[in-house]
């Protein structure tokens, strides 16, 4: 029964994967729900310039490619006069956004959650303004998830297409001649093999000395190497200090990331994917006596509970990956913890996948981050060339490795390179989540020949005893 103090029991700011989540969990714990969501459709970035729409033009592209590059004919299958329909390619692309986002909406109205359409605003700790209108409810979660960092002193035009973010990468009208990417992190990768693969040449200025950030080494070391083999230019340690535009072409000041002579990039078309922020401008944070951290995050306990009581955060707004797995995770626990039970995220067992040709995966600790705790550990390697599935199917790139804890054998971390990768490291999730051992994966039956055969290899391996190698 609601509280008849306020109209909602719970009301969400933000329909992402962390807010619609929530405001469905906590519409299924019997609250009566309403989500705030300024965007014509439901699904927030993930689902609208995020996620989806990106990984459609990655298989696209990927179909493409291998009709293209003679992948399909060393099979047998000649797709003669291979050529690209970009506006269909789009249409595929929207077709699966719109469905999503709408299954979003439907989901929506068979669990009675209230869509508000329009910004939100706080007035107080359980009040905000939604499109002039006054909605109180007993709790509040911001679910108000992240936008693109600009670079200073550069400008985005996502409409002329010249110098674009990704939200514009997703929608580029033609197939640039020259694609200048900044940042070597998950977007530039994957919006960069999309239009690599579409026929752009695509330079990646990477500010640090390997490419994704956060990522094992090892596992960086190869991306470099791989997508090198693929074709782009890669521009490490380089830090871009300027972009002009003069009509349809941009050109790019780069110089050495150490300092040093300075050159420029001419390009058609420039990607700035140098990470994300969360959003709280306009949200009334001062209202309700809430301050950002220095990152501009807000900050929650273990439980979601932000220092205003009765007000929750979840999602990109809050420290950690910004990831829509783990604001969905955040989600149903934020709505447990409100409905009085007990929702918990355990963010030490967060996946992350790069979903590009092969794709990079891994859960937990890197080998580094591991040595640096000066516990002794062991790891188990085993390359994908030695799996008979990948060599079967002739996709050999990559490797699985498996990251324990010397004395318990307890895994720390799994990190693999594959075409499949990013699937294969459920598994690993799931056995960390458990607290297995290595022991535990290698002694577990896996089906043959699957590409995940190679992670029960890797784990055999933690203790040297590997079979097929
Ligand atoms: P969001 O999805 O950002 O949703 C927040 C919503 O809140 C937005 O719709 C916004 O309009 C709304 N909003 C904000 N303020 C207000 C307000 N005051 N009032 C009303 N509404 C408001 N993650 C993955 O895990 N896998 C991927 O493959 C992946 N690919 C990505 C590709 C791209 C190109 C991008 C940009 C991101 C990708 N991400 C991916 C990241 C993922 O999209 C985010 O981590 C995820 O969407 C965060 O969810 P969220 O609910 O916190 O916020
Ligand atoms: P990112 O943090 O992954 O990468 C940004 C890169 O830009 C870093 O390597 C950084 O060193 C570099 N950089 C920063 N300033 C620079 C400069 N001035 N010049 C050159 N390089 C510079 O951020 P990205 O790629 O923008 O993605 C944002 C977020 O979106 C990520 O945190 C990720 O979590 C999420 N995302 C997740 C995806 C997935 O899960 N597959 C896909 C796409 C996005």
């Amino acid at each position: 029964m609601a509280d008849q103090t306020y109209d909602y029991d719970v009301l969400v700011i933000g329909a992402g994967p962390g807010g619609y989540v929530a405001a469905i969990r906590a519409a299924q714990l019997g609250l009566k729900t309403a989500c705030a969501e300024s965007r014509e459709t439901l699904g927030g970035t993930c689902l609208n310039v995020g996620c989806i729409p990106s990984k459609a033009l990655l298989h696209g592209s990927e179909l493409f490619e291998e009709a293209e590059d003679g992948v399909l004919a060393k099979w047998g299958i000649k797709a003669e006069k291979v050529s690209l329909d970009l506006d269909a390619l789009h249409g595929e692309k929207a077709k699966a956004v719109t469905e999503l986002t709408g299954g979003i909406e439907y989901l929506f109205k068979k669990n009675k959650v209230t869509w508000l359409k329009g910004h939100a605003r706080f007035t107080d700790a359980h009040t905000v303004e939604v499109n002039g209108e006054t909605v109180t409810a007993k709790d509040i979660v911001i679910a108000t998830g992240s936008s693109v960092t600009p670079l200073p002193g550069v400008e985005i035009d996502n409409e002329q297409g010249v110098v674009v973010d990704s939200t514009g990468a997703l929608a580029l009208a033609k197939v640039p001649d020259h694609l200048v990417v900044i940042g070597g992190g998950v977007i530039g990768l994957e919006l960069g093999s999309v239009w690599r693969r579409l026929g752009a040449k695509v330079t990646v200025v990477e500010f640090l000395d390997q490419l994704l950030p956060g990522m094992d080494d090892e596992v960086r070391k190869e991306a470099g190497k791989l997508f090198k083999k693929q074709g782009m230019e890669l521009r490490l340690s380089t830090k871009v200090t300027g972009v002009s535009v003069n009509g349809s072409k941009a050109t790019v000041s780069v110089e050495p990331a150490a300092g040093g002579d300075g050159e420029t990039l001419e390009a058609d078309c420039v990607l700035v994917a140098i990470g994300r922020k969360p959003n709280t401008e306009g949200l009334g944070l001062d209202a309700i006596g809430l301050e950002t951290s220095q990152r501009g995050q807000i900050e929650t306990d273990h439980d979601f509970r932000t220092k205003t009581d009765g007000v929750w955060a979840i999602g990109d707004v809050i420290p950690g990956p910004m990831l829509a797995h783990k604001a969905e995770d955040e989600g149903i626990a934020v709505a447990e913890n409100i409905a009085g039970q007990t929702g918990i995220v355990n963010h030490a067992v967060i996946p992350s996948v790069v979903y590009t040709m092969p794709e990079f995966a891994g859960v937990g600790v890197t080998e580094e981050a591991a040595r640096e705790t000066g516990k002794a550990v062991k790891v188990g390697k085993f390359p994908m060339m030695a799996n008979s599935r990948a060599k079967t199917n002739r996709d050999t790139d990559g490797f699985a490795k498996v990251i324990a804890d010397a004395e318990t054998d307890r895994v720390l971390g799994v990190w693999i390179v594959s075409s499949l990768a990013g699937t294969m490291i459920a598994e690993a999730a799931l056995a960390m989540e458990f607290g297995a051992t290595s022991e535990d994966i290698a002694y577990t039956c896996h089906a043959h020949p699957t590409h995940s055969e190679a992670l029960k290899e890797a784990a055999m391996a933690v203790q040297g005893k590997p079979i097929h190698i």
